[in-house]
């Protein structure tokens, strides 16, 4: 017989027009990656509100120096191993690279992604008419787009490094105009990486929809950090934009709620995690 010992308040599960209503509402959304059921499971356990398998996982977690190597069947075995972990978390897929270099592709890999995988939304990286037109495919059949621009690790060799974008006036400029197609095109969200401060305060005021940032300054309507980055074992030196939740806490589940905790009240990211 079944009996029930604990009464937990229940989250209602997180969506997509949740996370419009959030940023309407100037409440802030703290999402993080995983790629594996136990780090799903934390996610959602300290009400993260969204998990993203990020292509990261050709770095962070194949020890590649770059998300290139990352192939669909790669995702689809992490996305569907972090989905078994989550219940209300909003799970969100990328797309590897060349999953999208036209919209059969795109539209092929995103029924993977969501059919099989489990994920809710797709990430597709840059603005550049092919992704315009696979955001408008997606989005026409019902499958939600997380766009992402400024520094897309996909575009590694074309910025010959992980180098911050937008910095020269023009440059600037081209984000916020690829920012309003994405979100013309359809996209429900925008990551938006390694950009200067006052660009992601330009980006998010611009835009409907939630802009997250992760080396982006604290104006966005949310931020997002790889799991491992802001846990502290990322081996190397950690990225500026991130920080160690883990230094001077008893355990991984306190990390992840103190993250949540300083995205929603703001303190996080300090003056020292952002860029000029
Ligand atoms: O691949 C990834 O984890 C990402 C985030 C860092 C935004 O794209």
């Amino acid at each position: 017989m079944y009996v029930e010992t604990e009464k937990r308040p229940v989250r209602k599960p997180v969506t997509v027009p949740m996370l419009h209503a959030m940023k309407a509402e100037g409440r802030r959304i703290a999402m993080l990656t995983a790629y594996d059921f136990s780090m799903a499971s934390q996610l959602e356990a300290a009400g993260i509100d969204v998990a993203l398998v990020g292509d990261s996982l050709g770095m962070v977690i194949q020890g590649h120096a770059s998300t290139l190597p990352v192939t669909l069947e790669h995702m689809v075995y992490h996305v569907s191993a972090v989905a078994r972990g989550l219940t209300t978390t909003l799970l969100i897929a990328d797309m590897p690279f060349m999953g999208d270099r036209d919209t059969a592709h795109a539209l092929e890999a995103g029924a993977r992604l969501v059919g099989e995988g489990g994920a809710a939304m797709v990430k597709l990286e840059g603005g550049a008419p092919h992704i315009l037109d696979a955001i408008a495919a997606l989005t026409a059949r019902a499958i939600p787009v997380c766009a992402h621009l400024g520094l897309t690790p996909q575009s590694v060799h074309k910025f010959g490094g992980f180098r911050i974008q937008g910095r020269e006036a023009s440059a600037a400029e081209r984000v916020l105009t690829q920012a309003r197609a994405v979100q013309s095109a359809g996209a429900d969200l925008l990551v938006l990486e390694g950009v200067p401060s006052t660009l992601g305060e330009q980006v998010t005021k611009a835009l409907d929809i939630p802009v997250i940032g992760i080396g982006a300054g604290p104006h966005c309507d949310g931020q997002v950090l790889v799991c491992y980055d802001m846990l502290g074992i990322t081996p190397g030196k950690r990225p500026k934009f991130s920080k160690d939740f883990l230094a001077g806490r008893g355990s991984v589940a306190e990390a992840i709620a103190a993250y949540a905790e300083e995205v929603r009240n703001g303190s996080f990211p300090a003056p020292e995690n952002c860029f000029n």
